[in-house]
């Protein structure tokens, strides 16, 4: 576009320009109101767009284009009640993890305050502060942490929008448990750790092109990371206290397998929205032995 276009251009025209070329819609709308610098691009349809303003619109397209993921383009993303900045240093927060998050939630809600919960492998903070969000203000703590640094920077920085309940979350970088203090007790741990078996024809071109391998891969059969959570929760887990998993649609088996050989009980694998095993949920067991807190 010339300077005098932009000059002389609405957002009413450049939504219209926009959806024209993009098949997503809802695409085209959002990327004018990150353009735009607005909530809602009704507000502004009347006024003129500066330069500035239409060359980010343009840098979108293009990297849209070329086949960058739509919420990467934006530089933010929804999950649950909150809007994320997200960027290629994390994986793109997903519908089923927010359903796993409701479940963590859930079950948090319900456990007697205080209450201590942590996310293991936050990415980008989704399921940790879904939590520090949506849980009462008071009596509760929630640890983030994951074992790469670029990724805690955003986690800290979507932090720090989530207003005055920030002040109940800690950050910490670590392999999973062992990030957290020594004495630490949990009530509920909750992860989406990588569950993608390393040679899988099954991800996404556009997954596999774009976002952190770290995030995605486990191991040949995918469960490397879910069988080392699942072996160390006891260790951080109370007596009674959750482990809340995300899993792959096709690991419903082995991982309630595993829960229970682990001696959870309660074990439950649930479906999220769209029927395919998607969580699995063990409690330890309430008078179970152990020396939590003492690692
Ligand atoms: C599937 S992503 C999930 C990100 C975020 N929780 C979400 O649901 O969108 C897995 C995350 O686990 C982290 N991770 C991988 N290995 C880890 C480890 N050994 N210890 C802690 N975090 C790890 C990755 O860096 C990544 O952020």
């Amino acid at each position: 576009m010339t300077d005098r276009a932009a000059a002389t251009t609405t957002w009413r025209r450049l939504l219209a320009r926009t959806a024209e070329r993009l098949v997503d819609r809802p695409a085209a709308r959002w990327m004018c109101e990150v353009a735009a610098g607005c909530d809602r691009i009704e507000d502004v349809l009347d006024e003129r767009a500066t330069q500035p303003m239409v060359a980010h619109l343009d840098a979108m397209l293009a990297r849209y284009d070329a086949g960058e993921p739509l919420a990467y383009v934006l530089g933010r993303w929804s999950f649950r009640r909150l809007d994320l900045a997200v960027d290629r240093r994390v994986l793109i927060p997903r519908p089923e993890t927010e359903v796993v998050a409701g479940v963590a939630i859930e079950l948090a809600a319900a456990l007697p305050r205080p209450v201590t919960v942590a996310d293991l492998g936050t990415g980008s903070g989704a399921i940790g502060l879904a939590l520090a969000d949506e849980l009462p203000i008071d009596g509760v703590a929630v640890w983030i942490t994951d074992v790469d640094a670029d990724a805690l920077a955003l986690a800290s920085a979507n932090l720090a929008g989530i207003g005055r309940r920030a002040a109940n979350v800690r950050v910490a970088r670590g392999d999973w448990f062992a990030a957290l203090p020594a004495d630490t007790v949990l009530d509920l741990a909750v992860a989406n750790p990588p569950y993608v078996a390393d040679d899988t024809a099954d991800v996404d071109a556009g997954v596999v092109a774009w976002e952190p391998h770290a995030a995605l891969f486990a191991g040949p059969d995918g469960l490397s990371a879910i069988t080392r959570l699942v072996a160390d929760a006891p260790a951080w887990v109370r007596p009674g206290g959750w482990l809340v998993l995300e899993i792959g649609a096709d690991q419903g088996v082995a991982v309630e397998t595993l829960l229970t050989d682990a001696g959870y009980e309660t074990v439950e694998i649930r479906p999220d929205l769209a029927g395919r095993d998607r969580v699995a949920i063990g409690r330890r067991s309430a008078e179970a032995d152990g020396d939590v807190g003492e690692q």
